[in-house]
């Protein structure tokens, strides 16, 4: 079972292989405003809600009980420094796990953008730099940082062990609920990987696009009919002259990789935010990434993941491909918040000015000659991926 979920980041690979045989097989009706090799590339954005695969190293992941708990500590301020801030701070439900703010204010001020939760689970690597490379490191990662909460292993440990329920599901193990003896390590970790495994459970619902993607899957003419005409247009647009689809595809529209799409990296404060370039220096630093000795459910191939990774010249200026999913709830946009509407980022693609690009390797990008009305098209499909 843990194996098939740990292959599951290639299911939708999978999904999408079948359906176009499928429906190659099949026939077919759909609008007309897409050719029959766009309706496959269409179709290569689900099924919604994919599977959210096991989080490596983590072997609360996926249990009940400790999901339960997770929440609960989501919103415990206990595992700040100063008492101050819990994860719900700044990763707030109603807002997609985020907090409307352009920068994250944390114990101090942050040079980057709190990032949305919803779907988190799909990630592989974590951060806007993909500083971290498992959730339950990524949970951890804010607790210790003096950027954000400002709490430390002792003190945290201390404060876990004057909960007794949360203490006592830590420390005890198997069906008898044997007592395990925990350092203070052991235990924030522990607490970590609760929270994570929680955080895996943060889905988001079925969106206008899923429907349309459901009615193409289902020959159903009048439901793809209920898709508007704007997003159809935004859509063909996306997987076509704009090029979107070549880094924001699959279901959770991101390849999961690094890219410089030509942000400024100064920050607020007048310094330079190197984006993967740090990542791939913190992940490899970190004693809690998936080659250390916390990791329990690890398998050999997600270690490599980490130990292979090089740092070279043109991780300047990359940033992870964010999911496009819940954008409504989430503005404003990219790692440093610069960019406040979803127009303003389509302004920002269609009029990028090919000498802000930092890194040689991005030939993908280039000026787009768009409309204002095929603009307004694009920012309708953005918002038709968020669930209404
Ligand atoms: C001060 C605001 C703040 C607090 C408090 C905070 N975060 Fe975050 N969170 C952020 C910011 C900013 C980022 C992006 C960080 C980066 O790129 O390095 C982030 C990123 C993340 C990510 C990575 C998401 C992704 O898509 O890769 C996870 C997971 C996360 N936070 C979980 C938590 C948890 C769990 C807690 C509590 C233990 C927490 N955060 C506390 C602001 C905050
Ligand atoms: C070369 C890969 C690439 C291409 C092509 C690309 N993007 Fe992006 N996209 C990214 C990366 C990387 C970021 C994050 C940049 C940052 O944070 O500075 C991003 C950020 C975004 C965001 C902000 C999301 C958020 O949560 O802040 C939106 C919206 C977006 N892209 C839409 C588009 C659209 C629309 C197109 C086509 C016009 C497109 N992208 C083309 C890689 C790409």
């Amino acid at each position: 079972m843990r194996k098939l979920l740990y292959k599951s980041p290639y299911a939708f690979l999978l999904s999408f292989l079948l359906l176009q045989t499928s429906y190659a097989d099949n026939d077919t009706t759909h609008d007309s405003i897409f050719t029959d090799a766009e309706v496959r590339r269409i179709l290569s954005f689900g099924p919604w809600p994919s599977t959210i695969p096991a989080d490596p190293g983590n072997e609360f992941s996926g249990l009940s009980t400790a999901e339960k708990i997770g929440e609960k500590l989501f919103s415990d301020t206990d595992l700040s420094g100063d008492k101050t801030l819990s994860c719900a701070s700044c990763h707030q439900a109603k807002k997609g796990f985020s907090d409307k703010l352009p920068l994250a204010q944390g114990v101090q001020q942050h040079v980057r953008n709190t990032q949305g939760l919803l779907d988190v689970g799909m990630q592989r690597w974590f951060g806007w730099d993909g500083g971290t490379d498992s959730l339950w490191a990524a949970t951890l990662r804010p607790m210790l940082s003096d950027i954000e909460m400002a709490g430390d292993i002792s003190t945290i440990a201390t404060r876990l062990k004057e909960k007794p329920s949360i203490f006592n599901s830590l420390t005890q193990s198997g069906k008898h609920r044997n007592p395990i003896s925990l350092t203070d390590e052991e235990l924030v970790v522990g607490a970590a990987k609760t929270i994570a495994a929680y955080m895996r459970t943060l889905r988001s619902g079925t969106t206008d696009f899923d429907r349309y993607y459901q009615a193409l899957v289902n020959n159903d003419i009048n439901g793809q009919r209920k898709y508007s005409a704007a997003a159809k247009r935004g859509l063909k647009l996306f997987i076509g002259d704009a090029n979107c689809h070549v880094c924001h595809f699959g279901p959770n529209f991101s390849n999961g990789e690094f890219h410089d799409t030509g942000r400024p990296f100064f920050t607020s404060i007048g310094k330079v935010d190197p984006g993967r370039y740090s990542g791939i220096k913190r992940v490899r630093a970190d004693p809690y990434n998936l080659a250390g000795k916390f990791n329990r459910t690890v398998e050999a191939s997600e270690i490599r993941k980490t130990n292979s990774v090089k740092l070279v010249q043109d991780n300047f200026g990359q940033w992870r491909t964010p999911s496009l999913r819940n954008l409504s709830l989430t503005a404003p946009y990219m790692h440093d918040g610069s960019l406040n509407t979803l127009r303003e980022v389509v302004d920002a693609y269609a009029d990028i000015d090919m000498s802000r690009l930092h890194s040689k390797g991005e030939s993908i990008l280039r000026p787009l000659e768009l409309t204002n009305s095929q603009r307004n098209d694009l920012v309708q499909f953005l918002q038709s991926l968020t669930e209404q």
